[in-house]
């Protein structure tokens, strides 16, 4: 390998979010969806020559950043987009909230399929507008529609519904044919989907692919609003910079429209850093692959060997969706941060409190050591 992804780095010195959470330095905070792993040399140098020159202020998107998005669209998905339909925001959640403002009206609703990341629900309450609920349900380790509940929970106000594609937290890529009947009850009713793919380089599982929801069709194309950035997959987490992407003109407008005011520039920084990822970071990002899947298939290996707990994927992504309703604990995430010193994400931020989230994002090491860890605190149980 040509990067050193075993790189140990102390991050509490650079105010990371994720290594000051647990006020006990003991705890392998394993959490918030950042990965501890240097970021690609050839962003930090594109950043430092930016930086260089000295003066900042209001910036433009640089043409050359949307090719590069657009050539890393098609490059991994196969979705020929236009540039003119990409519109660059500060960050996937920020993209969250405005699509709620430009596409429900108040009193309308938006579809979220839980467990979630939490923002999806968050939204449509920060623009004053409601949202309902349908469960995915835990199919072989894989989060599913269930089609049969959204058919029966939609009401002639839901004129939104929330894809997140690869999912978080359960990390699935979902299919053609999955995706396909989401677009056939939302084209039926005239539901806008907003198709949340930030996590859709970092596919990890042989033989799936990416498919854009968007990419389905052109009446997909044109009701929708699909989300990505170079967030997760350069470790540029933090930095306030991702595409909305709205084939539709009237809704691009719209949806631009609602930025006015609210929505903060684009860093300069960031302009420079997501041009540099998706320019010169292609062998860093091939070989980050590697790592994660190695990451992946060793907590698969041990995780399954624990008596209680259950884990299948993730089909995609750094984030493990750790089934532990088998384990008779009442709060599992208490049980891995106090008892395993393992500071994971407790699953009822995402709608499923017998569930743990965990980030192998992280050196193969502390990975090894957060896996004793747990293995550990379980055999000592009771
Ligand atoms: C599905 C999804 N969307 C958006 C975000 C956050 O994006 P940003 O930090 O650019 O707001 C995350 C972060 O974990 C995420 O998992």
């Amino acid at each position: 390998m040509k990067y050193d992804f075993d790189q140990i780095i102390s991050r509490k010195e650079t105010y990371s979010t994720k290594w000051l959470k647990f006020s006990d330095d003991d705890v392998i905070p394993m959490w918030i969806a950042d990965m501890d792993f240097i970021c690609p040399p050839e962003i930090t140098s594109a950043m430092s020559e930016r930086i260089a020159q000295g003066i900042f202020g209001y910036s433009e998107i640089p043409s050359n950043l949307t090719n590069v998005f657009v050539d890393n669209v098609k490059n991994n998905s196969g979705w020929s987009i236009q540039k003119d339909w990409v519109v660059w925001i500060p960050g996937g959640v920020v993209g969250l909230n405005v699509t709620c403002k430009t596409v429900l009206a108040p009193g309308e609703l938006a579809m979220v399929p839980s467990p979630i990341y939490a923002p999806f629900t968050e939204a449509p309450e920060n623009m004053e507008r409601g949202f309902i609920k349908t469960h995915l349900f835990d199919s072989q380790g894989r989060l599913e529609f269930d089609m049969d509940a959204i058919e029966t929970l939609l009401t002639d106000d839901t004129k939104l519904f929330f894809l997140c594609n690869p999912q978080n937290p359960g990390g699935t890529v979902f299919s053609e044919g999955e995706l396909k009947e989401i677009s056939k009850v939302c084209e039926d009713r005239n539901i806008i989907v907003c198709s949340d793919e930030i996590h859709s380089d970092l596919i990890l599982e042989e033989g799936l692919k990416h498919i854009p929801y968007a990419s389905l069709n052109k009446y997909n194309e044109d009701n929708s609003i699909t989300i990505m950035g170079p967030c997760k997959t350069f470790n540029l987490a933090g930095f306030p910079i991702a595409a909305a992407i709205i084939p539709n003109r009237e809704l691009r407008e719209d949806f631009k429209g609602n930025t006015k005011g609210i929505v903060a520039h684009i860093d300069n920084i960031a302009i420079v850093a997501a041009e540099a990822a998706y320019r010169d970071a292609q062998e860093w990002y091939l070989e980050l692959l590697e790592y994660l899947k190695t990451n992946r298939n060793l907590l698969l290996e041990r995780l399954n060997n624990i008596d209680g707990l259950s884990l299948k994927g993730p089909e995609a992504g750094f984030l493990a969706w750790i089934d532990c309703s088998e384990s008779g604990l009442d709060n599992a995430a208490n049980f891995f941060i106090d008892e395993a010193r393992v500071g994971v994400y407790d699953g009822a931020w995402f709608g499923d409190k017998n569930y743990v989230r965990l980030n192998f994002g992280c050196p193969k090491s502390i990975l090894e050591e957060a896996i004793n860890r747990i293995e550990k605190a379980f055999s000592q149980r009771n």
